[in-house]
């Protein structure tokens, strides 16, 4: 028998370019990340840090314009590079499930949800299911009328019906890891913590893993148990939520979470991260969060960090590795 998969998506020194006729813009430059069976990893960070290209590149979805320069990508023992279109359609299809920010745009605006939960399931099954049984994925997804969801076509739900419906075809074929790319943002307030819980709670029920890309800090910190920081296309910290919201290594991770979390502390402003988010041409010399950077150095500006243990997490940032030899130093006199 086949050893079991210890890694269910891992992507390793992956650098991306999307090329078009106007520009060139390396929206990955070194991103590693990996995530385990039943693992729910949240990915956070600004706008155009590279969250769905990692994505799009874990899943081998990403589209024409975009080239994979160097590094790799796996889908459990499978190489993203090394499979072709036809196989890795097939593999998707198999062991992954999405959820994208539009539910309603996502589904196939002529047929019925029913015929849709049918194209889901894997093919040797989608001509067996019963009524019955397209009910039940509609129930496990806690919609009050299964009968009438069943029925509809997706301009007939609201927004938070068609997400679950989405969340019942992304699970209907009991994938491996289900990629949720901003699931809640198009919905109003008041059910986005409702629908990432429904997601979640069904994951961990199948046992299926979950990349949640969110911009909402505070969501990612209750449902995930791992978070990736992204910046500049590079993961600069990970770790359990627990570790990087209560004390985060990297100054990016600190500003970060004061910019999006501190309207929970009553009279408290938000103050947005100073400077622009790069856009990048090509790889980028020294840290990429340098010249945004409160506490920068010198090796910052020259020396490319790699992720190095701090604790628990793990880090792109110069300073704890300056900060522990500078006491090393101090303590042999
Ligand atoms: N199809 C594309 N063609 C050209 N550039 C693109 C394309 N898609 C993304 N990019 C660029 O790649 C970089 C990373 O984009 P990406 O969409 O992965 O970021 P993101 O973190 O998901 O952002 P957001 O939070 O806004 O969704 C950005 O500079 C973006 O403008
Ligand atoms: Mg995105």
């Amino acid at each position: 028998m086949k050893e079991q998969t210890q890694t269910i998506l891992e992507a390793r020194g992956l650098v991306v370019e999307y090329r078009t006729r106007r520009e060139r813009v390396r929206a990955l430059d070194d991103a590693s990340i990996s995530v385990a069976p039943a693992e729910v990893l949240g990915i956070v960070g600004e706008s155009g840090s590279g969250k769905s290209t990692l994505g799009a590149a874990l899943a081998g979805a990403l589209p024409r314009e975009a080239r994979i320069e160097s590094g790799e990508a796996h889908i459990e023992d499978h190489s993203v590079l090394h499979t072709g279109e036809r196989e890795l359609r097939a593999l998707r299809r198999a062991r992954l499930g999405f959820v994208f920010q539009d539910p309603i745009g996502t589904l196939d605006p002529t047929a019925r949800v029913e015929r849709q939960l049918r194209w889901a399931l894997a093919a040797e099954h989608e001509g067996r299911a019963s009524t019955a049984e397209i009910h039940a994925l509609l129930e496990q997804v806690r919609l009050p009328d299964p009968t009438t969801a069943a029925r509809a076509y997706p301009h007939q739900l609201s927004g938070g019906m068609a997400q679950r419906v989405s969340i019942a075809i992304a699970l209907a074929n009991r994938p491996a890891a289900v990629i949720a790319d901003e699931p809640t943002a198009s919905l109003d307030a008041s059910i986005q913590a409702e629908i990432l819980e429904l997601l979640v709670d069904q994951a961990r029920h199948h046992s299926t893993a979950v990349v949640l890309m969110s911009h909402d800090l505070p969501a990612v910190r209750r449902f995930c148990d791992r978070v990736a920081v992204m910046y500049g296309g590079r993961v600069v910290e990970q770790g359990p939520p627990a570790v990087l919201f209560a004390n985060p290594a990297h100054p990016y991770t600190r500003e970060l979470l004061a910019s999006a979390l501190g309207h929970e502390q009553p009279g408290q402003r938000v103050e947005p991260i100073p400077g622009q988010p790069p856009v990048l041409r090509s790889a980028t010399q020294g840290c990429g969060f340098a010249p945004r950077c409160r506490s920068v150095l010198a090796e910052c500006l020259t020396v490319r960090p790699e992720l190095h243990h701090v604790g628990e997490a793990q880090t792109l940032c110069h300073l704890p590795v300056v900060a522990s030899a500078h006491q090393e130093e101090t303590s042999r006199g």
